[in-house]
């Protein structure tokens, strides 16, 4: 184990896409596009920022960092069929993630839908099957509970319809927050929630801390990839700069301004810092994340 979060992050990611790649090869090949596709939206690049936020509250914890390895997977496929489906033409329409062509351009709508779907579904099947040694099927459940409401109506996809819904038009500020929570913000509390049911036992007080600092994260998460998006160029994003511009989303910079949408991060960063104080772990790593999400440049 390790304590500087670049160093963390290289090695979750080496595990993770370790873990995926060999659960793809180990699909048999009867729908040989199918499978192509899958292997394209998951192991084409990406941060594995969401496993990464995973391992580290899980070890902090004091779980085992090999036992973090599948779920870490798991939460990456349902992120990796949550863009797939997001590019598509009826939704954000792009053509480029991760510095490639996105799934339906490189293969096609049809099949861009259905990867996406074996993706979820996917998740499922790992969190249901992983070897993780000394897990009971309790806390199991709880973690497939966790991840199916950050993934669903509950999260995820309910966000995502709000982001639909406030495109071409103005939204108040409590709206934007509460479809960044959900679309984005969901997740990355998923990943905390599903590392607190992987301890032992942490006190009622320090889950709250830690939801917390995991909602402060979503949100500054999301705002962070809506100033990039107006910030950034499409080179150094690997996806289409000024896509939400474009599409005329509700976005933090273009309902705020870009100087008041940072000004949010600023705030978002350091009640994330705060809900980290007073809790009886070395709490060392969860703070370098926060500041990577603030210094993140793609
Ligand atoms: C992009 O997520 C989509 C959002 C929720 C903002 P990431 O920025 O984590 O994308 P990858 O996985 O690194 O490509
Ligand atoms: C995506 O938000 C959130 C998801 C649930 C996929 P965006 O539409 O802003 O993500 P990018 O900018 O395309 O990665
Ligand atoms: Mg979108
Ligand atoms: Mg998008
Ligand atoms: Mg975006």
């Amino acid at each position: 184990m390790n304590n500087d979060i670049s160093t963390r992050q290289a090695s979750v990611s080496d595990d993770i896409n370790g873990f995926l790649a060999q659960k793809i090869q180990a699909l048999p090949d009867h729908a040989i596009r199918l499978k192509s596709a899958m292997q394209h939206a998951l192991l084409a690049g990406g941060k594995r920022i969401r496993p990464l936020l995973h391992n580290i509250t899980a070890t902090t914890l004091g779980v085992n960092e090999q036992d973090t390895v599948p779920i870490g997977a798991a939460i990456e496929c349902i992120h990796a069929y949550s863009l797939v489906h997001d590019d598509l033409p009826a939704m954000d329409d792009d053509d480029t993630r991760r510095g490639q062509p996105t799934c339906h351009i490189a293969f096609d709508e049809a099949t861009a839908i259905l990867a996406g779907d074996a993706l979820q579904t996917l998740a499922f099947e790992i969190l249901t099957t992983a070897e993780i040694k000394g897990l009971h099927a309790d806390k199991r459940l709880q973690i497939v509970r966790s991840i199916a409401e950050a993934s669903g109506y509950l999260g995820m996809c309910g966000g995502q319809a709000i982001d639909l819904a406030a495109t071409n038009t103005t939204i108040d500020i409590e709206r934007l927050t509460q479809l960044h929570q959900l679309k984005t913000g969901a997740l990355l509390t998923g990943c905390v929630k599903s590392a607190i049911s992987m301890a032992d036992s942490v006190s009622p007080k320090d889950q709250s801390a830690l939801l917390q600092y995991a909602t402060n994260i979503g949100l500054a998460f999301q705002v962070q990839d809506d100033i990039l998006d107006v910030t950034a160029s499409s080179e150094t994003l690997g996806k289409p700069s000024g896509s939400d511009v474009q599409a005329n989303k509700s976005t933090f910079p273009s309902l705020l301004g870009l100087t008041n949408a940072q000004q949010k991060l600023q705030k978002y960063h350091q009640q994330a810092l705060q809900a980290l104080t007073g809790l009886p772990y070395n709490t060392e790593l969860l703070r370098q994340f926060a500041d990577l999400m603030m210094q993140r440049k793609y």
